[in-house]
């Protein structure tokens, strides 16, 4: 992984993204969404190595090992938002700054989901902005880069 490599990290049922309750996700699927990351990180001189797993294990080996590599992660954790300290630990182990994504407005719905391990070492939280949410945390993550002094390949 270059050092100016965003990992973007999608945790369980993301990969049903298209035909998983669209009335709340949408119809985009998680390729789709892939794509258009791409894409646009290319505009701020970035890469973007694009994962998902059901896995939380698979989920913690991937940011343990980003440390050091990605210059920066998007975390869309899907349910183990609201439930993994393992993962909570795994990113604040880590020195990349990190954005938190959610495709739906996790404050408009069931209370279980109002409350994020992730939040609190995020930089900041996108939420309910469908895939255009990771193109948002693309812009805020290539602003943060670019403050921290690191240079651009
Ligand atoms: C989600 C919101 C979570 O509450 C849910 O468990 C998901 C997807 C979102 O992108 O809106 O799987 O992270």
């Amino acid at each position: 992984m270059a050092s100016q490599t965003i990992l973007v990290l999608n945790g369980p049922n993301l990969n049903l993204l298209g035909t998983r309750e669209p009335e709340i996700y949408g119809t985009e699927t998680l390729e789709d969404i892939e794509r258009a990351a791409a894409e646009h990180a290319k505009r701020h001189g970035l890469a973007v190595d694009f994962r998902q797993s059901n896995s939380e294990s698979e989920l913690i080996g991937w940011v343990q090992t980003s440390d050091g590599q990605a210059a920066g992660l998007i975390v869309n954790a899907g349910a183990y938002t609201h439930t993994s300290v393992a993962l909570l630990d795994a990113l604040r182990a880590t020195r990349a700054p990190i954005v938190e994504v959610h495709l739906s407005n996790i404050f408009q719905r069931e209370t279980f989901r109002h409350h994020s391990y992730i939040s609190e070492v995020a930089k900041g939280v996108i939420s309910g902005f469908g895939g255009h949410g990771y193109i948002l945390a693309l812009d805020a993550l290539a602003g943060l880069i670019q403050e921290s002094g690191a240079t651009a390949p």
